[in-house]
């Protein structure tokens, strides 16, 4: 087998936002593909970036008073927590807001110039006065055409489900300032994905058997649809947050055009930081243009358009190595609950490490689930339970606490030679490890864990048809009882070795039990010649963990916070004890934090008791959006439903949701009440004064 050069990417995440489980999973998804390849000995680059421009970043940062780059620092700053935590082994992680990524954006501008696909239009656009911008169609809204509805989004009506054009709405307005829009003109530059030469080009890198059967016929549809490939508006007029245009004053380079290219910033750094040196000598420049590099990029199938039309045309017709491919993944739903990219409900992630689960369970769960098709995966709370708990560690970690109890006391630790073993030969060890990599090489994860679970059954059941318990009693079936043992012994450590891709860290104590490792891919057929004192190696999932994580409790009470020193998430770790202990007084706060919540008038359009709840309301609350939240609020001891409705409150709207155990709870209001509850039990909702309206921001 020769050695295979690898450059592997997941898709850059916005820097606006923590990560959320469908992050998760595609790193792990990438990570465990990424580990398996360098098993097997090949050079890996694996590597990641925040995607740091664009509206919505510039916009965010100035409803914090802060700069886009504070912004994208304190982003920055949170990633190593979750990537460390989930054991997600990027060799460099970079952002796009970087002299590498500029330079390398307006290099390959300027190839694309001089190569004939930069045109110029003028176009026009809503321009919202007061805030002296362009306006991106998702910050305009207005009255439906066809229905009426107030406030519907530019593209879309969520009410009557007409689809137009935002320049169609009535009474548009800018959702930034209020303002209404107005039409202006303004040149654009745009990138001639319409000439002949790239659409022959496209047609070519994505017919050729490549891509995923779905993928590809996607492209196809895009490629030959009525319309054909339209030229792609590549800038964007200031102010904007983004890569300046050479030579164009004013003018950005839109956030897409430059956050792929991100992808080879993130790689130059890499290897200008001398980390790449380890693995090859080549300079950034030979590594990228080498035809023996494989280039892949694992995405999510809503950015397909932007991978396989966008982004090979880039690189090609500015004299650049296109991707060998990507590698297309579906959703990750939570119990069957399609998850809000930006909002991202469901698992959260940091809880998930915060409470203490091991996240090896959840890198085993995804992957069990995982294959190479373009498929929506969940995530379904008792599975996860049943699978950990009785494939992980009750068939393969189950097999090393049995054998080892009989190799330590009776034989000193020691393993026969097991190659000449029938029952061992029977198993077809190398087979299954030739069809696991297979497997594993082709993204098909939960098959080779299905493969690597037979194999585990077919162990145990012949450690429990050989009964060493009686071996262990009778002098003369010592050798036999030491050849089960070490066919045991033999068995899970090539289990190891196939799930390590899966399990690193769990893989690198089974290393230190077996003293041996670090394993590489061949190791799955050299049994050790003994083994060490037996250390539990993994617990298994407590269903209260699972209530843990989903926040399972009657009184959250996510009002009033006063009333919970410390934060509202009760059994966070958040609450710190010092945070705790200390007077609210002298807890002081910038403005940058205060700014981070986001506080809104609400009316509370229906209120209903909680079944099986002494604690709860729930509220149906227009806050201003084109759908209701429903917020679950433990204020139910001092008001009656039918006294709330059609009352204004405040709410805070950026609070993340929360799976309770009576819905998702989507913000919480707030309530006044005496810390010290000797000085009364009552709670009184807030209320702005009259002439407030739902949505109205309150800073
Ligand atoms: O959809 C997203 O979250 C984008 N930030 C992905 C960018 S991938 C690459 F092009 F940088
Ligand atoms: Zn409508």
């Amino acid at each position: 087998m020769s050695k295979r050069r690898l450059f592997v990417t997941t898709a850059l995440p916005y820097a606006n936002g923590s990560f959320h489980i469908g992050h998760i999973m595609e790193y792990i998804q990438a990570d465990i593909w990424v580990r398996f390849q360098r098993m097997r000995g090949h050079e890996v680059h694996f590597v990641g970036a925040d995607d740091a421009h664009g509206a919505p970043i510039m916009l965010k940062a100035e409803a914090e008073q802060i700069t886009p780059e504070q912004l994208v620092a304190r982003v920055a700053a949170e990633r190593p927590q979750y990537l460390d935590g989930f054991h997600i082994s990027f060799d460099n992680w970079h952002s796009t807001h970087s002299p590498e990524n500029t330079e390398l954006s307006q290099d390959i501008y300027r190839k694309l110039q001089a190569n004939g696909l930069i045109t110029r239009k003028t176009i026009e656009q809503f321009f919202d006065p007061v805030k002296g911008m362009f306006l991106p169609d998702r910050y305009i809204k207005g009255e439906c055409p066809r229905c009426g509805a107030k406030d519907q989004y530019g593209d879309s009506c969520e009410v009557c489900g007409a689809v137009y054009a935002p320049t169609e709405l009535n009474r548009p307005y800018s959702t930034l300032s209020g303002a209404a829009p107005v039409m202006r003109q303004s040149e654009h530059f745009f990138f001639r994905l319409s000439d002949p030469r790239c659409v022959e080009y496209l047609r070519g890198w994505t017919q050729d058997g490549r891509l995923q059967p779905e993928v590809a016929n996607k492209a196809r549809e895009w490629l030959d649809g009525d319309q054909g490939l339209g030229d792609w508006d590549i800038s964007r007029d200031a102010p904007y947050f983004g890569i300046p245009i050479p030579d164009a004053p004013g003018k950005y380079f839109y956030v897409w055009l430059d956050a792929p290219i991100g992808y080879l910033a993130s790689l130059k750094n890499h290897f200008d930081k001398g980390q790449a040196a380890a693995q090859t000598s080549q300079t950034y420049e030979e590594f990228v243009s080498d035809p023996a590099v494989e280039q892949y990029h694992f995405i999510g199938k809503d950015i397909v358009y932007f991978h396989t039309l966008f982004w090979p045309a880039t690189l090609h017709f500015s004299g650049r190595k296109a991707p060998d491919n990507v590698f297309v993944h579906g959703f990750i739903t939570v119990s069957g609950e399609k998850m809000s990219k930006s909002r991202g409900t469901g698992i959260s992630p940091l809880r998930y490490l915060e409470i203490g689960m091991n996240p090896e369970w959840l890198r085993y769960y995804i992957a069990a689930k995982l294959n190479a098709r373009v498929e929506d995966i969940d995530f379904n709370p008792d599975d996860f339970v049943a699978r950990v708990n009785s494939d992980l560690v009750g068939k393969y970690v189950n097999i090393a606490s049995r054998a080892s109890n009989f190799l330590s006391r009776l034989f000193d630790g020691e393993l026969c030679d097991v190659h000449g073993l029938p029952a061992w030969q029977a198993l077809g060890t190398a087979q299954h490890t030739d069809e696991i990599a297979a497997c594993l090489e082709a993204r098909e994860f939960g098959k080779a864990i299905r493969l690597a679970m037979e194999y585990a059954d077919r162990i145990n059941q012949h450690f429990d048809a050989e009964k060493p318990w009686e071996l262990a009693k009778d002098p003369a079936a010592r050798e036999r009882l030491q050849q089960v043992c070490s066919i045991c012994i033999a068995g899970f450590q090539a289990l190891t070795v196939w799930l390590k891709p899966i399990l690193p860290a769990l893989a690198a104590r089974v290393e230190a039990f077996l003293g041996a490792g670090p394993f590489g891919w061949a190791d799955a057929g050299t049994p050790p010649a003994r083994i060490g004192r037996y250390e539990h190696l993994l617990t298994r999932i407590d269903p209260k963990q699972i209530d843990a994580l989903f926040d399972l409790q009657d009184s959250p009470a996510p009002a009033a916070s006063t009333r919970h020193k410390g934060g509202s998430k009760s059994g966070s770790k958040g609450a710190s004890a010092d945070a705790q202990d200390t007077p609210a007084a002298q807890q002081a706060i910038g403005i940058d934090d205060f700014a981070k919540i986001d506080l809104r008038v609400a009316r509370i359009v229906a209120a209903r008791l909680v079944e099986g709840s002494t604690k709860l309301l729930e509220l149906t609350l227009d806050c201003g959006e084109p759908a209701p939240r429903t917020v679950f609020s433990g204020i139910r001891s001092a008001y009656a439903p039918e006294q709330l409705v059609g009352r204004l409150t405040v709410m805070v709207a950026n609070l993340a949701p929360r799976k309770m155990k009576f819905g998702v709870s989507e913000g919480m209001v707030l309530a006044a009440s005496w810390e010290d509850p000797s000085r009364g039990e009552g709670i009184h909702l807030l209320e702005p004064h009259t002439g407030a309206e739902p949505g109205m921001r309150i800073s």
